[in-house]
């Protein structure tokens, strides 16, 4: 099975209900001649019920309706967890996808492989789409250990899944060293051997259903790097931060993506 090309932006924490779904709004026209690109957006918690309900104003327009992503969620069902939204209250929103082990989930707050192992369970539980981020760090890839990191990550993420799991799941490896203002991106040389093993783990785990899960490459795309990067036979998509935080920059970094001209 061949998955379309997909792209997306994490807003972190950045847009107001009504600042993201301007930017939907706006966004709509080009994701319509995007036919070929599965897009995708990932605002703050506070803006998903804006971000869906906008979308319900033009997704019967566009072949491939964009998923709307959260940015976390934890892996309780419910309980006394202040702060934490639980996979239902995201399924119950009609939010299509989760963000799960972001670089700065894993470093900032200390979310470990085990936590987010336990929370991919949950959010396929309740019918959530989940891209995993994985990732070394600057140190680990000085010390020549970065191909050990993204598998321990991987591993214990998709521990207890099988291929039955498989359509529901995306894979993004974003560098902790490429993300951010301070970050460099990687080149093709950086990331074609880490997808490769990638895919080795995909498919040891995963059985067939490993083949078809898309990896994405995140971490300083850019209108000027996203070719270089789609071209890579493994990647099959680019997960944007900074650069696709305005309607011209999405679109220009999607057009580029899709070796056009940006
Ligand atoms: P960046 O962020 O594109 O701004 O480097 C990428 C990310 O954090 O996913």
């Amino acid at each position: 099975m061949t998955r379309p090309f997909l792209f997306g932006t994490n807003f972190k924490m950045n847009q107001t209900p009504t600042e993201s779904a301007r930017f939907l709004a706006e966004l709509a026209p080009s994701l319509r001649t995007a036919s070929e690109t599965q897009c995708f957006m990932i605002p703050p918690f506070t803006s998903l019920p804006a971000a869906v309900a906008e979308r319900a104003r033009f997704d019967s327009d566009h072949a491939r309706p964009l998923w709307i992503g959260a940015q976390n969620m934890h892996q309780a069902p419910s309980g006394a967890f202040t702060g934490e939204i639980s996979a239902a209250m995201l399924a119950a929103l009609n939010v299509d996808l989760v963000l799960l082990g972001h670089a700065e989930r894993r470093t900032l707050f200390g979310e470990t492989d085990h936590a987010i192992r336990d929370k991919t369970k949950a959010a396929l539980a309740a019918g959530l789409r989940v891209l995993l981020c994985v990732g070394e760090t600057a140190d680990e890839k000085r010390d020549g250990v970065g191909p050990e990191t993204v598998a321990r990550q991987l591993k214990i993420a998709f521990l207890e899944l099988d291929s039955k799991s498989a359509p529901m799941l995306q894979v993004a490896y974003e560098p902790v060293w490429s993300i951010g203002s301070n970050g460099i991106p990687a080149t093709p040389e950086d990331i074609e051997p880490i997808a490769a093993h990638m895919r080795r783990i995909l498919v040891d785990r995963l059985g067939a259903g490993g083949t078809s899960i898309p990896i994405l490459y995140g971490g300083s795309v850019s209108p000027e790097n996203a070719a270089t990067f789609s071209a890579i036979p493994e990647i099959g998509g680019l997960f944007v931060g900074r650069a696709a935080w305005t309607v011209a920059g999405f679109n220009a970094v999607l057009t580029a993506a899709s070796g056009g001209e940006s």
